[in-house]
């Protein structure tokens, strides 16, 4: 299976992921694709719909805090801390944006391993973190979304312009 990274624009990073009904062969496979591809792009989550697919899938790890590679289907966080913490977070759909995102430091979150058991777990800092940043993907939420709206419409202006270099400059398509 080959995969393509999906980055801001792509209309899957906005959708509402599917649940993962029963693991199957194909759902393992996707997790393993999901790991490598985690890897190679030296992040430290990923979730389905940013290779593509738009299912209830994602992957974590850190190289400290987690070094065994975690799978979770169909992640729901239970509780979360009220206390929050602000930090700066890059994301592999948004190559280069990084964004002060405010979050809870501790989270209880449900959610089936590749065997079909459910599990019930909680983090703390980095890795609560890592999840929320990653559940947040399955519901179409990207970090840009925790900007304020001038600075959000700022950034949307900068990437569109990226896009189409030349209605900026005027340059002729080629
Ligand atoms: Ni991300």
């Amino acid at each position: 299976m080959t995969y393509v990274l999906q980055t801001y624009g792509a209309a899957v990073l906005r959708h509402k992921a599917e649940p993962v009904d029963r693991v199957t062969a194909a759902v393992r496979r996707l997790a393993d694709e999901m790991i490598r591809a985690m890897k190679k792009h030296e992040g430290v989550g990923l979730a389905a719909p940013q290779i593509g697919k738009s299912q209830r899938l994602v992957v974590l790890y850190h190289p400290e805090l987690h070094p065994k590679p975690l799978v979770m289907l169909n992640p729901e966080i239970l509780k979360r801390a009220a206390e929050f913490f602000e930090l700066g977070e890059g994301c592999l759909s948004l190559p280069g944006v990084n964004v002060n995102v405010s979050r809870p430091s501790a989270v209880r979150v449900k959610y089936q391993d590749l065997k079909g058991a459910m599990r019930e777990t909680e983090y703390e800092g980095l890795m609560a973190r890592i999840v929320y940043h990653e559940v947040d993907h399955l519901n179409g939420k990207l970090i840009i979304d925790y900007l304020p709206l001038d600075q959000r419409l700022r950034f949307e202006a900068q990437i569109k312009r990226a896009r189409h270099p030349t209605r900026a400059t005027g340059e002729k398509p080629s």
